[in-house]
């Protein structure tokens, strides 16, 4: 195989924009993460080096904003269905406003790209000062893209999610490979919990070792996400709907769109959708639509919970279009943009590839300065 560094200068020739570039490099980041975070860990009782193991915490505590604040809820959601550990997700910011009790059974994750975000660093800071004052003994681990940052520097654990520089603004293949982190923590832990039978296990590496390809897949339907991307150009306003773990994406979707394309974007629940916001609906707001794996059940050998989200998704969307909006369905029977098939836990990993190539395509018809957007940087480290 070619030397990354070769690799990644043939990708800059070919692109124009760091952000297109950093899009296409996934399928390669993400089979790095896989073979770090997943395909290395033993069979019987995998563990990381030097990472806490499932026995000494009860619970986990996730702060992180922005895009790694939507990646830690996709982390949520693993670490709770799959190595059952409770899980509580809070933005740095509002953590600092209203903290949650951490307790020695308690391991904070703080999770951020740049490992330099100011409001993370606080909120390290405020949780170590209510562990100096009666609640010494939780441990702090930091989920970044560089080990020499600040809050790498400052856990008691750090880990690099190793998705190489990240050079837009617009966060995309350093979100991928925290999830490929958070979905290895997430194994490692339910194995050694007894919580993933070993047919699942194997299961769970084979799918994880399939997502490269996959990604790719759906990167082959550029074309048309550009196609789509212009029919856009003249949108003041998006809806995006998702369901269950693809919830998150939903919202991950609308910041890219806002932040690279200043469309007003809001991601919603579905089912929460109709409880009053559906009301904002007409014929010139469309309808983004996260539908993977129709029909949406889990893959039964993985034994995940069943799922009612697809059909929920079906009938909101019906009900959209009953009320004359379009809607723009990613994936499932309807779909503008398809996807592979693959289990409903892992849909984030391909759901997320066209809100970002959209949000892309959307900034360049619109002529943004895609990878250095207005009013915001690359880290948030003062205000
Ligand atoms: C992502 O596209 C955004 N630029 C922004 O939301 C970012 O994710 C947020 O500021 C957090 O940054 P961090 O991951 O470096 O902490």
């Amino acid at each position: 195989t070619k030397p990354v560094k070769d690799n990644q200068m043939a990708l800059q020739r070919e692109f124009q924009h760091f952000m297109l570039k950093e899009i296409y490099e996934q399928p390669e980041s993400i089979g790095r993460g896989v073979a770090q975070y997943v395909a290395s860990l033993g069979s019987s009782a995998p563990s990381f080096h030097a990472l806490p193991e499932a026995n000494c915490f009860e619970e986990i505590q996730i702060l992180a904003c922005g895009t790694s604040l939507h990646a830690a809820l996709v982390g949520q959601f693993v670490l709770e269905q799959v190595a059952q550990i409770p899980t509580r997700v809070r933005s740095a910011s509002e953590f600092l406003a209203a903290p949650l009790p951490v307790t020695r059974q308690t391991l904070l994750i703080v999770v951020s790209q740049s490992g330099e975000t100011a409001d993370v660093l606080a909120a390290m800071r405020l949780a170590n000062q209510q562990s100096s004052s009666g609640l010494a003994g939780f441990k702090v681990f930091a989920i970044t893209n560089n080990s020499h940052s600040a809050i790498a520097q400052q856990a008691d654990y750090e880990r690099s999610v190793g998705a190489g520089v990240e050079n837009s603004v617009a966060a995309t293949k350093t979100f991928t490979a925290q999830l490929v982190l958070f979905y290895g923590l997430a194994l490692a832990w339910g194995r050694q919990r007894d919580r993933i039978p070993d047919e699942q296990w194997v299961t769970w590496q084979s799918r994880m070792a399939a997502l490269p390809s996959q990604v790719d897949q759906v990167l082959q339907q550029d074309d048309s996400i550009a196609a789509i991307a212009r029919s856009l150009k003249h949108t003041n306003h998006i809806i995006l709907l998702g369901t269950g773990i693809n919830y998150p994406i939903a919202l991950e979707g609308a910041l890219k769109l806002k932040e690279t394309t200043y469309t007003h974007a809001e991601g919603y629940a579905a089912g929460e959708f109709l409880h009053g916001s559906i009301a904002l609906l007409d014929h010139t707001i469309p309808t983004i639509a996260l539908c993977p794996t129709p029909p949406f059940r889990s893959d039964p050998s993985l034994e995940n919970p069943p799922s009612e989200g697809g059909d929920q998704m079906l009938k909101v969307t019906q009900r959209i279009r009953r009320n004359g909006s379009d809607v723009i369905a990613i994936g499932g029977s309807e779909a503008a943009i398809a996807l592979p098939l693959c289990d409903q836990l892992l849909s984030p990993f391909l759901t997320v590839i066209p809100l970002q190539l959209l949000a892309y395509h959307l900034a360049i018809a619109r002529n943004i300065e895609v990878d250095r957007p207005r009013n915001i940087t690359k880290s948030l480290n003062s205000f």
